[in-house]
C-alpha cells in the first residue's frame, strides 16, 4: 500500500501495478517498443507534485540551454586566451580529463534513462539532461583542445566508479550513481576549481556547467521515491552492497587525483567535504520527498567520514592517538553534521 509523507493509507497497489514498478526499477520494459499503458498508473498527490517539478526541469533545460560554441569563443576573447601557469597545465589536463569523461557517462546514462524511465515527465526530465550532457561532453573536449592534447586515458579507480554506474541495468542504480553520487562530487571539483580560478576561461565556462548539473541531482531526487517504492529488504540491501563500494571507489579516485589538486594549491579533503556535503544534502532532499528515513545512509556517512578522517586527517595531530580519536569521534558522532532528516523525517 501507499502512503503519502503524513503517513496517511492512500491506495492498495494492485498486482499489475506492483509488476509495472518493479519492472521500471530493473529497467525490464525496454523491450517493449511503445508503452502503451504508460498513463494507466495512479498516482498519490505527491507524486503529482513530484511529476510537475520534473516536467519544470524539462522546460527550465529548454530555456537556459546555452551554445557551448559561442559561449567557449566569447570567454577566450574575454580572456585573451587560455592562460595557466606551465606547472600547473598537466594537472588542469588530468583532472578535467575525469570531467570529460565523466561527462560522456552522464549523456549515456541520462540517454539510457530516458528511454526507459516512466512516467512521461521523468523521461522528459531525462531528456533534457541529455541534451545538457551532450553540451558539456563537446565543450569540455573543445576546452581540453585549447589546453593541449585531448586526454585518452583515465587512472583506474576513476573508470571502475564510473563504470559501475554505466553498467548496471538497475534504473535505481543508475539514478542513486550519477545523480546521487557523481554528480554532487563533480561539482564539488567545480566549485573549487571556480573559487581558486586557477584559469578564467575554464572558472566562466564551470559557472553554466554547474548551473545544469544542479538540475540533474533533482531529477534523481524527484524521481528515487517512486522507484524505491515498495523495493524489498533483499533488493535494499543489493543495492546498499553496490552503494557501499562505489563510495569506495570514489575514494580511491580522490586519491588518484591528489597528486593533480596539490599541483594547482587545492586542499583534497576540502573536495571531500564539499562533495560529501553536496551528497548529504541529496539525500536529505531524497528523505524529505519519501516522507522516511535513510537509517543505512547514516551509517554509510559515518564509516566514510572516519575513513577520510583516517586517510587525510582534518587538521594537524599532535600524537597518533590524537588522530585515532577523531577517527573513532567521526565514526561514531559523524565527522560533520549528519542532518536530522536522515534520521528522523517522519518526526
Ligand atoms: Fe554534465
Ligand atoms: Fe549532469
Amino acid at each position: 500500500m501507499i502512503r503519502s509523507t503524513a503517513g496517511r493509507v492512500i491506495r492498495k497497489i494492485d498486482p499489475r501495478a506492483r509488476r509495472r514498478e518493479r519492472q521500471a526499477r530493473q529497467g525490464a520494459r525496454e523491450h517493449v517498443t511503445l508503452p502503451l499503458d504508460m498513463f494507466d498508473q495512479l498516482r498519490t498527490g505527491d507524486e503529482v507534485a513530484a511529476a510537475k517539478k520534473l516536467e519544470g526541469i524539462y522546460h527550465k533545460g529548454q530555456r537556459r540551454a546555452w551554445n557551448g560554441k559561442e559561449v567557449l569563443a566569447e570567454l577566450v576573447e574575454k580572456h585573451g586566451g587560455v592562460r595557466v601557469a606551465p606547472e600547473q597545465r598537466e594537472a588542469l589536463r588530468a583532472l578535467f580529463a575525469v570531467i570529460l569523461w565523466g561527462e560522456l557517462a552522464a549523456w549515456k546514462i541520462s540517454a539510457d534513462l530516458a528511454q526507459r524511465l516512466e512516467p512521461l515527465e521523468a523521461k522528459m526530465a531525462a531528456t533534457a539532461q541529455a541534451h545538457d550532457e551532450a553540451r558539456h561532453f563537446y565543450v569540455m573536449h573543445d576546452y581540453l583542445e585549447l589546453l593541449g592534447d585531448v586526454p585518452r586515458t583515465l587512472p583506474p579507480s576513476t573508470q571502475r566508479l564510473l563504470e559501475g554506474v554505466l553498467q548496471t541495468d538497475d534504473l535505481v542504480r543508475k539514478l542513486v550513481g550519477m545523480q546521487m553520487m557523481v554528480e554532487p562530487m563533480a561539482l564539488a571539483l567545480f566549485q573549487m576549481v571556480r573559487e581558486s580560478n586557477v584559469e578564467p576561461v575554464l572558472s566562466d565556462l564551470i559557472r553554466l556547467f554547474e548551473r545544469d548539473e544542479a538540475r540533474h541531482v533533482a531529477l534523481g531526487v524527484l524521481h528515487l521515491p517512486k522507484l524505491l517504492q515498495g523495493m524489498g529488504p533483499v533488493e535494499a540491501a543489493r543495492l546498499y552492497r553496490w552503494e557501499f563500494g562505489e563510495y569506495l571507489a570514489q575514494l580511491r579516485m580522490l586519491r588518484e587525483m591528489e597528486p593533480h589538486f596539490n599541483a594547482l594549491g587545492l586542499d583534497v579533503r576540502r573536495v571531500i567535504e564539499i562533495g560529501r556535503n553536496k551528497q548529504v544534502r541529496a539525500n536529505q532532499m531524497l528523505a524529505e520527498e519519501i516522507g522516511a528515513p535513510l537509517p543505512v545512509l547514516e551509517a554509510f556517512i559515518r564509516f566514510f567520514d572516519a575513513k577520510a578522517e583516517w586517510e587525510w586527517p582534518s587538521r594537524e595531530y599532535d600524537t597518533s592517538r590524537d588522530h585515532l580519536e577523531a577517527v573513532l569521534r567521526a565514526a561514531f558522532q559523524g565527522g560533520a553534521d549528519v542532518p536530522a532528516h536522515l534520521t528522523d523525517v517522519a518526526a
